[in-house]
């Protein structure tokens, strides 16, 4: 890959998490594989007291435990440092936006680098729009400066609340850039094995011809988690997992597995394929609400052998919250490819495993030659796609064992990362920046994929307030959810892939 472009980013809300755990170390990693130009600098703009030295050691500090580059070597260090900078700013003051134009104007100037500007917005989503209100006021957008110049917006999830403060975001956004300037991160498109769908399906002639109703039994897709709420009390008690993982990753999971084809491999063309499956989604009736979303909240249990508190115990959650740590839903897809095929969704925190699958289950056989016995071992050949831990992808059919006898077991064929490739994938943040800076916005949503997944999300949210919440807490950490999700897909006749 190519080295990229001289640039300038700007992280607002620079001192905090998501700035140390995934932004910096994503940024050092692409420096220390060579992507930088000496022509780059970076500037972290936020309220917090500090000079350019102390957020230089914070920066450090954060790299030594969340870069996949670490132990980090002290002088390479001190060569990327030299391009951090630090402005102590407000939000909401003219005077801090005017000094970053001098900033941006000083670091072009003393180059001789065109103004690329990526503004990547990491502060609480209630302060985007002073920001952008901000950047504005100050005309440090790019149809402001001359030439062969770019300015880009990232905007961090959560995209709003519900649809119509995503749809009132949206507009904020686009009064001041065009959408080809915005680039709103899911940090799932980013990750190797969410891109590794396209290749499996669009490169390989043996896997789509199957790829349809008339193969497919039904699809899962599960993201699952023992970690609890942790310190993000104060936002994920407002969002709960509906908004946090159903609305942006799992139905970004979803339309990387069933879209269509696209015309050729193109931001747009693949956006545009998105945005139709996400538009086939039968919509949700209060009835299918009640009887195909499954909302769970944590109780008391045990992670492994550690004993863990429920999440109405957890700092900062009010001891009567009804929010959601764990939804599961059954949703069709109506259009030519999937009609009649369930999709099951189900994401949780405090569950009994780490692991975020697709698991594609092929109708059973018609009819077996190896008698019932044969019937009952095969069961059904199935595609898991993991995700995460152990990336890779297994196909599990039926084999005869060795012997006289014909028995038939189920086995694995298995491709793993690690094993095939022998290199260990870069972080989704590398890929989104290195993305962000050329300019591709292929691994980002489009306004109206976003759109479209908040209103079919908000149906169920809509739902939920209108019916009686089930009693909280219903699942045990450390146990696969609530009794209801099991009673979900078994009343179908199916079961949940717990391996
Ligand atoms: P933080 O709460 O750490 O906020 C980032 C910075 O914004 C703070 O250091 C603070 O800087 C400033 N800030 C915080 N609260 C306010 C406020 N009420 N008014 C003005 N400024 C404030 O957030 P994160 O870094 O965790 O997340 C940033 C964004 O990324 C959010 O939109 C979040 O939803 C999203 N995100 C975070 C993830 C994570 O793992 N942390 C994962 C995925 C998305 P200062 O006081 O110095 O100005
Ligand atoms: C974030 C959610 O977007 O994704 C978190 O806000 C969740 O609640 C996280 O834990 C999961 O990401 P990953 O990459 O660890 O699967």
């Amino acid at each position: 890959m190519a080295e990229l472009k001289p640039s300038i980013i700007v992280i607002f809300g620079a001192s905090g998490d998501l700035a140390h755990i995934k932004i910096f170390p994503a940024l050092y990693s692409l420096w220390e594989d060579g992507f930088f130009p000496d022509s780059f600098f970076i500037a972290g703009f936020a309220r917090t007291d500090m000079d350019d030295e102390t957020f230089r050691k914070t920066i450090l500090d954060a790299l030594n435990v969340n870069c996949r580059k670490k132990p980090i070597n002290e002088d390479d260090f001190l060569n990327f440092s030299k391009h951090i900078f630090y402005l102590k700013s407000k939000y909401d003051d003219e005077s801090s936006y005017k000094e970053l134009g001098k900033f941006i104007k000083s670091k072009a100037s003393e180059y001789n680098i065109p103004k690329n500007i990526v503004y990547y917005l990491s502060t609480p989503p209630n302060v985007y729009i002073k920001i952008i209100d901000g950047i504005q006021n100050a005309n440090l957008t790019s149809s402001e400066f001359k030439g062969d110049n770019f300015s880009r917006i990232v905007v961090e999830k959560p995209f709003g609340y519900d649809y119509e403060s995503a749809k009132d975001l949206n507009n904020k956004i686009l009064s001041v850039f065009k959408e080809e300037e915005v680039y709103r991160i899911d940090h799932y498109l980013g990750k190797e094995t969410v891109q590794n769908i396209f290749a499996f399906r669009f490169s390989n002639a043996i896997f789509e011809p199957l790829w349809n109703n008339k193969y497919i039994d039904h699809i899962q897709i599960s993201a699952l988690e023992p970690i609890g709420v942790g310190f993000r009390a104060g936002y994920f008690d407002k969002s709960g997992i509906i908004r946090d993982m159903m609305q942006n990753h799992m139905m970004q999971l979803l339309s990387s597995v069933a879209i269509e084809p696209p015309a050729i491999f193109h931001a747009d063309d693949i956006r545009n394929e998105k945005a139709k499956l996400l538009k086939s989604i039968r919509p949700f009736s209060l009835n299918d609400v009640k009887n195909f979303a499954v909302r769970g909240q944590y109780d008391r249990g045990f992670i492994g052998n550690k004993s863990v508190i429920s999440y109405k115990e957890e700092k900062g959650i009010p001891p009567n919250s009804t929010t959601d740590t764990y939804a599961a839903l059954r949703l069709f897809v109506d259009n030519y490819r999937w009609a009649g095929v369930p999709f099951y969704l189900r994401s949780g925190k405090r569950l009994k495993k780490h692991k975020t699958e697709i698991a594609v289950f092929f109708k059973k056989l018609p009819y077996s030659l190896y008698g019932k016995d044969g019937m009952e071992k095969i069961k059904q050949n199935s595609i898991i796609i993991t995700i995460q831990p152990n990336e890779g992808i297994s196909i599990n059919f039926g084999a005869k064992t060795p012997g006289f006898k014909m028995d038939i077991e189920p086995v694995n064929m298995v491709f793993n990362y690690k094993s095939s490739f022998k290199l260990s994938p870069p972080e989704a943040y590398e890929r989104l920046i290195y993305d962000i800076i050329v300019g591709d916005q292929t691994l980002f949503a489009r306004y109206d994929d976003t759109l479209i997944a908040w209103q079919f999300i908000t149906s169920i949210i809509n739902g939920w307030e209108k019916i009686e919440p089930p009693v909280f807490p219903n699942y045990e950490a450390g146990s696969w959810g609530p009794k209801e999700a099991d009673d979900l897909i078994n009343a179908d006749g199916r079961l949940w892939n717990n391996n």
